[in-house]
């Protein structure tokens, strides 16, 4: 084994996390699950929900069979939904495709939505004991740090590097692999922290390039991020019978040239904590707001939705007036269009989304 590989080893038998519900097991569905949850959600919020969700769905076929809507209500709270709609589509995959059995190699795994390859190498390698090291943010720091890397570690030739590195130093045996796995994570986690790191009691001291030329504070390089403004909106999802009332944004600016729903002008918001807006009819400056207004306030209002562009954070609450009768509005402007069919329609993604949403509920 290398050096690396069993030194590592060797402290994880002695401070590794232990007493996770994921941990130990074999159950690619299972092992799945967790990684996925894990995504973007720290452990301590993911344990109990991984239990319910195990409870509930306690097989690959059970997930597959259960309803969207059984899916995302399990899934609320966690944040990140495309998760779940990921995790539900894969399910169905490996039940229709595979008869129910995951994939067992990497390569093959990280072909599924919603499965990286870092993933599927956690995937791989805890349940098949296949030789492929995990990549995630926490391992390339760690590398980074450990071969002295100084370049921007979010560059692909720097990935490249770093996972040529990580496959040099995977264990010998397979059978090693998933401790190996484990360790490699839970040290990212709780020895080589990204502010810090517990340098003084780390068992690489001797052989860390950053730490041995001081540099663990230039480790992994901090990239300055362009500045992200965060910007909300309300748009109108307005519905009689079984159409709803689209606007063809104008040909310039964001979504130019695409129907979208008729929407507020942007107001500038705090990246966190964001609120709903108060708004009335007077903001949606082309609609007959007499008309509409006391359909308005009968509404519902959905909580914001989150849309990422280059460099702005759209948080966009969608309200729902239901009207008895399309109005009659500018053709060239606005369109009534049956909702099942819309999907004709040049749409924003988040706006397609939401609709494909809709239909499920
Ligand atoms: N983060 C991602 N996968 C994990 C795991 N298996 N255990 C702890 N933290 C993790």
């Amino acid at each position: 084994m290398s050096n690396f590989a069993s030194t590592l080893i060797q402290w994880h038998g002695e401070h590794g996390r232990s007493g996770l519900p994921w941990q130990g097991q074999k159950d690619p569905y299972r092992v799945w699950l967790s990684e996925i949850m894990l995504q973007q959600t720290q452990v301590s919020t993911v344990k109990d929900r991984y239990i319910e969700f195990i409870n509930r769905f306690p097989t690959v076929d059970d997930l597959a069979n259960a309803s969207a809507d059984d899916v995302m209500a399990l899934w609320a709270g966690l944040g990140y939904y495309t998760r779940a709609r990921n995790l539900h589509t894969c399910a169905k995959i490996i039940v229709e495709k595979f008869a129910g059995k995951f994939p067992q190699q990497a390569e093959e795994l990280c072909q599924l939505p919603g499965i990286g390859m870092s993933t599927a190498a956690a995937i791989a390698s805890f349940c098949f004991g296949e030789k492929i090291s995990i990549l995630d943010a926490n391992v390339k720091r760690l590398l980074a740090r450990y071969y002295g890397v100084e370049q921007d570690i979010k560059k692909t030739t720097a990935h490249q590097d770093l996972w040529e590195k990580a496959q040099h130093i995977v264990p010998k045996q397979a059978v090693d692999m998933p401790i190996y796995t484990q360790a490699l994570m839970d040290f990212g986690a709780t020895v080589c922290t990204p502010k810090n790191p517990h340098c003084t009691s780390c068992v690489f001291q001797k052989k860390c390039i950053a730490f041995r030329e001081n540099k663990v504070k230039d480790i992994p390089l901090r990239v300055k991020k362009a500045t992200i403004k965060t910007v909300q909106s309300e748009m109108l999802f307005i519905v009689a019978k079984d159409h709803a009332l689209f606007e063809l944004r104008p040909a310039k600016g964001i979504w130019g040239g695409l129907w979208s729903f008729p929407e507020s002008a942007w107001q500038d918001s705090p990246h966190q904590n964001i609120q709903p807006l108060q708004l009335s009819m007077d903001d949606f400056i082309n609609l007959p707001k007499q008309l509409l207004k006391s359909s308005y306030a009968k509404a519902r209002l959905l909580a914001p939705r989150k849309h990422v562009f280059t460099h702005r954070n759209l948080y966009f609450q969608i309200r729902i007036l239901t009207i008895e009768q399309p109005l009659e509005l500018p053709k060239d402007q606005f369109a009534w269009v049956k909702i099942d069919a819309c999907e004709h329609l040049g749409l924003p993604t988040p706006i397609r989304q939401f609709i494909k949403d809709y239909l499920q509920i």
